[in-house]
């Protein structure tokens, strides 16, 4: 008898065991459908979110007479919402042309914005992130290019557009990497002043025939600093008939190693031409997006996984939406710098380089 209760009672406790678990279950199963149904509910509504965004930027871009101007290395949500993307000169170049829009939206940072303030004065000009600063364009101060210009009175000063109109504004000339050998070569001295970069100084010095001062002594850009040539080789190891395209901010060593070297816009236009399928490319990630979109056949791999401007990456879409909303963050540079500033940036447009 006992052990038929015992049976009965480990019977009963296993049943309610049973029905304990399977109730658990049916709420556990229920919990993750509802988790499952919950996250497919935010993604639909984050998507359409971003849908709304997009739609509400393209209203206020309309009722502002406003236009984007992106960077490659932007988030490629706005890369495509933008009017025109591109390098250094290219933005320049598009800034200053631009003649029916009141509003700029400048999707890059400062020293960009600043130059098509500096280029385009009759327009206003927004940044839709106040600190998106480049740190090599703070590397380079007024009174170092003084201190320098009273030690060298004779040579002249080439600057990278990677400086901040102030700088710029005690330059003979500015370079950007799509065309600082052919500006340098152009100078009328056997001995250039040459800053903020001193990889980029490093690589026009081997391709021209002058004496290049690099000032300050060891300016760079933290982002391309990223770049290891091991990197590169390993990968060559496993794609050898890839073909690296390096950014001349990346170190001497990473300039050894390329089979290109070029600005930004210029890998863009090197990849497409190519009868090549593989590149390994050594510029910071967000020109990954351009380069797959236009190129969709071909492959590309980054030569260092984490190579990301944190400054470049400050604009998002939100921040954007806003920045045109409430029109900020408008740049502006007072007309006695800007005016200086605009003859050494004109100058360099002397030079038909494609962008
Ligand atoms: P590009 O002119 O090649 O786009 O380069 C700008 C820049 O900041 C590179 O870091
Ligand atoms: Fe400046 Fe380097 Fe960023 Fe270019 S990638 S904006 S040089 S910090």
């Amino acid at each position: 008898m006992r052990d038929v209760e015992d049976f009965d009672l480990a019977a009963g406790i296993s049943a309610s065991a049973f029905e304990w678990r399977s109730r658990k279950s049916r709420v556990l199963g229920k919990g993750i459908y509802l988790s499952v149904r919950l996250e497919t509910f935010i993604n639909h509504a984050s998507k359409a979110n971003a849908m709304t965004l997009t739609d509400k930027i393209n209203r206020l871009k309309k009722e502002k007479n406003a236009i984007i101007l992106a960077h490659n290395y932007q988030r490629p949500e706005i890369q495509d919402i933008a009017d025109y993307v591109g390098d250094s000169i290219g933005l320049s170049r598009r800034a200053m042309e631009e003649k029916e829009a009141k509003i700029i939206v400048f999707s890059a940072v400062d020293f960009m914005a600043e130059s098509a303030a500096v280029l385009n004065p009759n327009k206003k000009v927004l940044l839709p992130t106040l600190g998106a600063r480049c740190p090599m364009a703070q590397m380079l101060t007024v009174d170092e290019i003084k201190r320098l210009k009273v030690h060298y009175p004779l040579v002249p000063v080439v600057l990278y557009v990677n400086t901040l109109a102030e700088a710029k504004a005690y330059c003979d000339i500015c370079c950007t990497s799509a065309n600082a050998v052919e500006v340098v070569n152009s100078v009328n001295s056997e001995t250039v002043l040459f800053g903020p970069d001193h990889n980029l100084a490093e690589y026009v010095r081997r391709k021209t025939e002058k004496t290049i001062i690099p000032i300050p002594e060891r300016g760079f850009c933290p982002t391309h600093l990223l770049f290891q040539p091991e990197d590169v080789q390993a990968l060559k190891m496993t794609y050898p008939d890839a073909i690296a395209m390096v950014h001349p901010e990346c170190t001497v060593e990473m300039q050894n190693i390329a089979d290109f070297i070029g600005s930004t816009s210029q890998m863009c236009r090197y990849a497409k031409k190519s009868d090549a399928k593989t590149f390994i490319v050594a510029t910071e990630e967000g020109i990954m997006h351009r380069l797959k979109k236009e190129n969709p056949g071909k492959k590309f791999i980054l030569a260092y996984e984490d190579a990301v401007c944190p400054n470049m990456k400050l604009n998002t879409l939100e921040r954007l939406y806003t920045s045109l909303k409430e029109e900020k963050h408008v740049v502006t540079v007072p007309e006695p710098v800007a005016k200086k500033a605009r003859k050494a940036l004109e100058r360099m447009f002397e030079f038909k380089i494609r962008s």
